[in-house]
Order: C-alpha cells, then structure tokens, then sequence
C-alpha cells in the first residue's frame, strides 16, 4: 500500500489525543517512539487470553508459546536473517553489554575494540567495564565538524589487535548515517568483527543484515514501536556458538548438576529466566507492522520533514543546526542550539507549545565536549509526523528566540 501520512497516523492511539487543549507534537523518537494498534493489541492478546510461562509445561493457555517462536522469526524477517540468530534481551544497552561481557570473554589483554567519538554512553561504558576486567584497550575514531564519523581516519586507527569495530548506525544526536561498507571492509581488512549499534536506525525499516556483511546488531524494542523492556541482539551463528553465556538461570542450560552445568545452544544460552514475553510479541507485531509500510515513501516523508525543519530553522535567527547539513545518508534526527538560550530552555518553550523534543547531551558526552557544547535541542521524527509537528516546532523556536534573550 502506497504511504499516507494521515493513514499511518491514525494507527497511533496516543497521536489522536488533545492536552490542555493542544493536539500532541511528539518529536521525540529518538528517545522512544509511539506504538500503534496493532502491536497493543498483540500484547493485550496475550495478556487477556493467553498470558502464561515459556517453554515451561504443557498446558492449555498456549499463546505464550505459540507467539514466542513465532516473534523471533518476525524479527528475523525484519533483519534478513535466520530467527535461530535472534536473542531477546532487556533492550539495546543489555544487548551490548551482553556482547561486551560474552564476546568480550573471548579477549586478551592488549586486544583493541574500536569506536567513534559520536557513541551514545550504551556503547561506550561497556567497553570500559570490559577495559578495566580484561585489559583490553579502547581507540575512538573522531568525528568531523559536520557530526560524521570521520572514516579517513579509520586505516590508521585499526590494528592487527583491533578485535571489534562498534559504532552507531545512525548517530541519536546528529543524524548521520555511518558508511557501514567502508566500515566493514577496512576492519576485515585486518580481521576485525564490526557491531552496529541500531537504535536509531531500527525504527526507520527493514534490514538485509548479512548484505551489510557485519557480524553483530542491536536495537531496542521502544524505539521500534514496539514495547519498553525487550530488545535485540544479532549476531552470525558461529559467533554465538562461540561465546559464553553472559547471565546464568533457567532456560539456558542443557543440564545441571552440583559438579557441572553444560550450556543450551544459541539463543537460548543468552536468554536466561523467563523472557519478556509480552514485549517480545509486541516486539513480533511492530516487526510485521514495520515490515508492511511503503518505506520508499515514509522515508521520503521523513526527508521532506528533515528539509522543511532545517530550512526553517535556518531563517530563525541565532539557530544552529548540528549535523549534516544534506539529506544524504541520514536519518530524521536533526539537534541544533539557538544562541543565547539553554537548550532545555528551548525544550520547555516547546513543551508549552505541546511539542515534545528532547534536550540535553543525549548520552553522548564526549561528543558533545567535542564540540563544547553543554548540550542540544534534538527533534527526532518517525513516519507519523507531520508538517503540522513541524510547523508547531518552528513556531516554538521563533517564540523561544523572541522572549528568552
Ligand atoms: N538513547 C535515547 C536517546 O537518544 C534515550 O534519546
């Protein structure tokens, strides 16, 4: 079905409400996105008829079960890949600390993990854990003046004990989209595996994973409009059959005895104690949902809103857009300052205006030391945004520039 905005829109219940009188401008994605119909009830389905344990007895209420399996193969179809490759986890933070502490394991000291200057704190404090456990060491790539992962520098960054490469996909502060065949093709160069951090990118339509030819994803249910409290992670079969489990329990086991305990296989091994298993269908059903929209015309939506926001903000005096300033290769995440104003001080004026942004250093402090920033205004937008989001978030800003300096 071809893409309609208004079409899209309507399926997101909490979209239609009217606070103090205001209709809801909610441009704040990037932090979490809205859910829609179809995954709300998939979750009250389960909740209300068929709510029980997994993998855990024969009974009558089955659809715990019977939606368990078949979720993991909806996120497998989302990312191109086999559903036996899907771990569920808690969100895309426990995803990479999963991978940091399991995969991890697998490193000497002295061994090298590689990341960028723009990381969100998810994939950076891991690696620090892991630096201080094991001894490994920690390069960053720095970031151009534009907010791009500068990948010139990437040659001279990777060494024979470079283990991983890691970066975000698409950047939570600024945008860009990292060119992930540069990426991989430099660190195979010296045999390196390459993560990518999804958050960001998730939420914005399907993947063909073994095409972009790395060796782990992450991405979080909430801002793929599915539920809070699960998320996921991929990684190539031969990697988890590799690696160790990270959390010990139920389910992840093959037997246990006092003197020993052997190891279900992936990805059971890393699913310890009874999943989320409510998020997880809801996180099947946003899969199926986002898999079934025209994403050849919601991202060009997206980009239209991206160009209408940033010509707008261009004409507000003292407003200063961070991050590319091109739609190319980038995604509807677009943070700027506005002179003279904090930009919390901007966020509450936009509040007022039933505009809901974010602002702050976004988890991303060294970025924002970088560029010796306190912090940004970030909009983040998703397919059911509008231009009346937009145009409400411009009147917000103008307003903020008048009265607050
Ligand atoms: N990682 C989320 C954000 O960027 C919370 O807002």
């Amino acid at each position: 079905m071809s893409f309609s905005v208004a079409a899209v829109r309507g399926q997101f219940p909490i979209l239609s409400q009217i606070i103090d009188g205001r209709p809801v401008h909610y441009l704040d994605n990037g932090a979490s996105s809205q859910t829609p119909d179809t995954v709300l009830n998939a979750v009250r389905a389960y909740e209300t008829t068929g709510r029980a344990n997994v993998l855990r007895g024969v009974r009558h209420l089955v659809l715990a079960d019977r939606e368990a399996s078949e979720e993991r193969a909806d996120v497998a179809k989302f990312l191109g890949v086999p559903p036996m490759e899907i771990v569920f986890t808690g969100g895309c933070t426990a995803a990479i600390n999963l991978v940091a502490y399991s995969y991890g394991s697998l490193l000497q000291p002295g061994d090298r993990v590689l990341l960028s200057e723009l990381e969100h704190h998810s994939n950076i404090v891991p690696w620090q854990l892991l630096r201080a456990r094991a001894g490994i060491e920690i390069d960053m790539i720095p970031v151009t003046a534009d907010g791009r992962i500068d990948l010139a520098l990437l040659p001279r960054l990777l060494t024979p004990k470079t283990k991983l490469v890691s970066l975000a996909h698409v950047s939570n502060v600024t945008g860009a989209m990292v060119d992930v065949g540069a990426v991989v093709a430099a660190a195979k160069s010296v045999g390196a595996k390459v993560m990518l951090d999804g958050a960001q990118r998730a939420p914005h339509g399907p993947l063909d994973l073994p095409a972009l030819g790395i060796d782990f994803y992450v991405f979080a249910g909430h801002k793929a409009y599915g539920p809070n409290g699960v998320g996921v992670l991929w990684a190539k079969a031969a990697l988890l059959d590799a690696m160790p489990p990270f959390m010990g329990g139920g389910s992840m086991i093959g037997r246990v005895t006092f003197a020993e305990t052997t190891w279900a296989p992936a990805p059971r091994r890393f699913e310890a104690g009874t999943p989320p298993i409510g998020p997880a269908i809801g996180l099947g059903a946003a899969c199926k949902w986002m898999q079934a929209l025209d994403w050849t015309g919601a991202h060009a939506h997206e980009m239209a809103m991206v160009q209408h926001l940033m010509d707008g903000l261009q004409k507000i005096d003292g407003a200063r857009i961070f991050g590319p300033a091109g739609l190319q290769n980038r995604y509807p995440v677009v943070s700027f300052t506005l002179d003279g104003v904090h930009p919390h001080d901007v966020a509450q004026t936009l509040d007022s205006f039933g505009v809901a942004v974010r602002a702050g250093h976004h988890c991303a402090q060294p970025l924002m030391d970088r560029f010796d920033l306190d912090g940004t205004t970030r909009v983040s937008m998703a397919p059911y945004n509008d231009g009346s989001d937009i145009d409400a978030f411009l009147s917000g800003v103008r307003y903020a520039a008048k009265t607050l300096r």
